[in-house]
Parts: C-alpha cells; sequence; structure tokens
C-alpha cells in the first residue's frame, strides 16, 4: 500500500547516524511544497513535491492526502514519563504551593510514597484504565513513542503489575511504548532506614526477574540526596546493564550529587533533570557522548530555575525534552507545553527544541534508526501542525496545535482542521 502525503510544510531533523549535537542541534531540513511518500508504515521517500513525484510513478500511488499547506513534522518522542500511577496528588501540589517541600513530602511517607500505595492497593485493570487515558491524551497531542516508567511498586511483584500495564499500552494503543524498570525511585516502607537492603533486593531479585520476563529495555535509577546515593545508584546500574537492560539515570536534579559525572562514567544512555548539574559533571557528559533529556515542566511545577540547556547545547550535548509526566513534580503529559517551556524558558531555537523533542529522544532510547526524523526507512510516525511553522508549539500557549497525528502512516487522532 503507497500513500502520498503532498501540499505540507515539512520540517524535520535531519538524521546522521548519531543524536544532533552542538550547531546539529539546530540544523533541520525543510520543505515549503514538501511530500511524504510512505510504503505499509514505513516512508519512502520525502522531501520537494516535484523532486519526489519525478522518481514514481503516479500509477504506484493506492492513496493520496491533502495536508492543505499544514506544517509537517516527526510524532514527537517522550523519552521520559511516569505515566503509570493511580492519581495524580493534588494535595501534595497545594502544600507545596503553601512552602512544603519536595523532598521533605517524601522523607514524612508522602509523595512518591503515597502513589506507591496506591499502585500497589490498585487493580491491574483499574491501573491499565487510568494509564490509558492519559496514554491516548499524549497521543492526541502528538505523542507517538513514549518511554514509561515502573517506580511506584517498589517491591517485584507490584513493579512486574506496572510493568504489565506498560506493555499492554504497548499493544493497545498506537503509541510505540518503551519500558523502563525504576525499582530504585524511592526506599519503601518496609525498608525505612535499612536502604543498603532494598539495594540488595533490587540487585539479587528484581533486576534478575525483570529481566527473565523481558519486561524493560531500561533501568533508572532517582539518585539525589536522601534518595539513592551515587554509590548505590552504580551498583543498581552495573547489576542492570550486566543482565542486559540500557542504563539511565534521575540525576542532579535539586542537588548536584555527581549524577552527571556517574552517567558518563557508565556511558549511559541519558542522564536527566539537570538542573542542578554544575561544569565538570556536563564536560564529562559531552565527553562520554551522554544525551541529556531535560523536564522544564517539572522545573515549571517545583517553581525551580530551568536547566541550563544553552551551556548543554554549547559544550556540545546531545540535548532532549520530555514531559516527566508523574502524579507529583510534573503533572502533563503535554509536549507541546514542554516545546513551549524549551523555548521560551530555556531559550532553545524552534529548530533544536524539535530535534530535542523527536530525533535526540528517540536516540536518548535506542530508537535512533526507527523513529524520530521524517527519514526514509522509518517509521511513518508524524504530526501535522495548525500553524505555519514548529513555532505555533511555543507561541499557541496552554492548547495543543496539534490538528492530526499519524502513526505508522495510519491517521490516529484528529482536531477538525481549518
Ligand atoms: O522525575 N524525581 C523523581 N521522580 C519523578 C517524580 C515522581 C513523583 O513525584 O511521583 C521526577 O520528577
Ligand atoms: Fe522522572
Amino acid at each position: 500500500m503507497l500513500t502520498l502525503f503532498r501540499n505540507a510544510g515539512i520540517w524535520t531533523p535531519e538524521d546522521t547516524g548519531a543524536p544532533a549535537r552542538g550547531p546539529g542541534q539546530g540544523r533541520v531540513s525543510r520543505w515549503n511544497h514538501g511530500c511524504l511518500l510512505c510504503r505499509d508504515g514505513r516512508i519512502q521517500a520525502v522531501g520537494d513535491e516535484q523532486a519526489v513525484m519525478r522518481r514514481i510513478h503516479p500509477g504506484e500511488i493506492d492513496q493520496e492526502i491533502d495536508c492543505r499547506g499544514k506544517c509537517m513534522v516527526p510524532g514527537f518522542v517522550d523519552s521520559h514519563t511516569h505515566l503509570c500511577f493511580v492519581a495524580p496528588r493534588e494535595k501534595e501540589f497545594q502544600a507545596r504551593l503553601s512552602g512544603a517541600d519536595y523532598l521533605q513530602i517524601l522523607k514524612d511517607g508522602g509523595g512518591i510514597l503515597s502513589s506507591v500505595e496506591s499502585v500497589r492497593s490498585a487493580s491491574e485493570e483499574e491501573l491499565f484504565a487510568r494509564t490509558r487515558i492519559r496514554a491516548l491524551s499524549a497521543l492526541r497531542m502528538g505523542t507517538t513513542t513514549m518511554e514509561i516508567k515502573s517506580g511506584y511498586g517498589l517491591a517485584l511483584e507490584p513493579e512486574m503489575k506496572q510493568l504489565r500495564v506498560i506493555a499492554r499500552i504497548s499493544r493497545e494503543t498506537p503509541l510505540t511504548v518503551v519500558p523502563t524498570f525504576l525499582g530504585a525511585h524511592a526506599v519503601p516502607p518496609e525498608y525505612k532506614g535499612r536502604a543498603e537492603g532494598y539495594v540488595d533486593s533490587i540487585v539479587t531479585e528484581m533486576i534478575p526477574a525483570v529481566s527473565r520476563a523481558g519486561a524493560a529495555r531500561f533501568c533508572d535509577v532517582f539518585c539525589e540526596e536522601g534518595v539513592f546515593s551515587t554509590d548505590q545508584s552504580r551498583t543498581i546500574l552495573e547489576a542492570a546493564r550486566a543482565a542486559g537492560m540500557g542504563i539511565r539515570l534521575h540525576a542532579d536534579e535539586m542537588h548536584d550529587t555527581g549524577g552527571a559525572e556517574l552517567a558518563a562514567s557508565l556511558h549511559a544512555s541519558c542522564a536527566d533533570h539537570l538542573l542542578a548539574a554544575g561544569d565538570s559533571g556536563i564536560a564529562a557528559m559531552a565527553g562520554a557522548g551522554v544525551i541529556g533529556v531535560l523536564l522544564p515542566a517539572a522545573a515549571y511545577s517545583m517553581r525551580r530555575p530551568f536547566a541550563p540547556a544553552r551551556t548543554l547545547i554549547d559544550r556540545g550535548l546531545p540535548v532532549a525534552i520530555a514531559t516527566d509526566c508523574n502524579p507529583g513534580s510534573s503533572f502533563t503529559e503535554s509536549m507541546p507545553f514542554v516545546f513551549g517551556l524549551a523555548v521560551l524558558q530555556m531559550r532553545l531555537s524552534v529548530p533544536e527544541a524539535l530535534t530535542a523533542a523527536t530525533l535526540n529522544a528517540a536516540y536518548a532510547l535506542g530508537l535512533g534508526h526507527e523513529v524520530g526524523s521524517l527519514t526514509p526507512g522509518k517509521k511513518a510516525d508524524f504530526l501535522l501542525l495548525e500553524g505555519e511553522t514548529p513555532a505555533i508549539l511555543a507561541f499557541h500557549a496552554g492548547v495543543s496545535p496539534v490538528a492530526e497525528v499519524f502513526a505508522a502512516g495510519r491517521s490516529v487522532a484528529a482536531k477538525e482542521m481549518t
């Protein structure tokens, strides 16, 4: 089945076979009168309409879709989410507005631990139903690939329950889903004061079981003062790597604990947050080719200064942006919102933000060959936007300017188009 999507203004990062960094992060291909040819869900050709049409026989085309001059970009790759939870912690949000501190709330047994309580007691069916609603909401706002972490079970069985729900989201929605095991999200109440014992159970019991079940592609750790130390994080991530998982970490979110250096020395796929990362950590990450995943909606919701995105790009780090969608520190599944924060608050250019939300995020998930740009051979995941350029994502604030979403060449969500 050959489908021609014609009459589009196309913007896409250029995939050179590696994440885009430095000036390359802002390099995009554009065709004002563009078209995309899709064969059986894969991109066959993309470029200037006349040039592409010269290379094919019109009789070969089974279906033609007029994009009516709309702007076409790759589907968003949301490379960091905690989507699998029961309910957002609204009371805690109000407490934070009145001055309560996020890490103190966790220390007092709330925060992540209150989400753990509700995930443990929810049925698998309920957890699936709630997660699915958020996944479809993200899809309508342009996310076609999404990483989803466990981390609200904190014991083998409830972690596996989350990973089964995440696998079902992958099977039963049009999203491409990447599951991540985050058993090291917090120390559960049964191990209070015995963090080492919990680390031991992650390494000797949970990682082997998750790996045997093939339930997670990555292992993540919340490396933070008062949560997991860099030494504990290293122990866990080394065990995960030995068990065949990719590794990544929450690094230097509130304090510079050496998370960025750890990511560099382990050659992690990415290190995420980095609000407090210091110069030496950033330099080490750049040298080791670690992707920096920035989560500006978390900084926004926590009223913290944004990560130093310009510094990261200038030092040659490939930068990705993601929602961090979770019930506490960043309750949004909207990539358009994150795109707007990246451009207006972190001062990325529009092409840099586009690369961050697509190509570099795909590389962070080990999917650079599959998604993240409009490149022949990749999955035909793309969006039609309401404006003339991707700048509309930052400009039309508080709504989604995503008019239509295509996954593997099929329309999976559409607004009424003007
Ligand atoms: O990335 N920082 C740790 N984990 C999440 C928050 C999860 C939660 O608050 O439920 C984050 O911000
Ligand atoms: Fe997170």
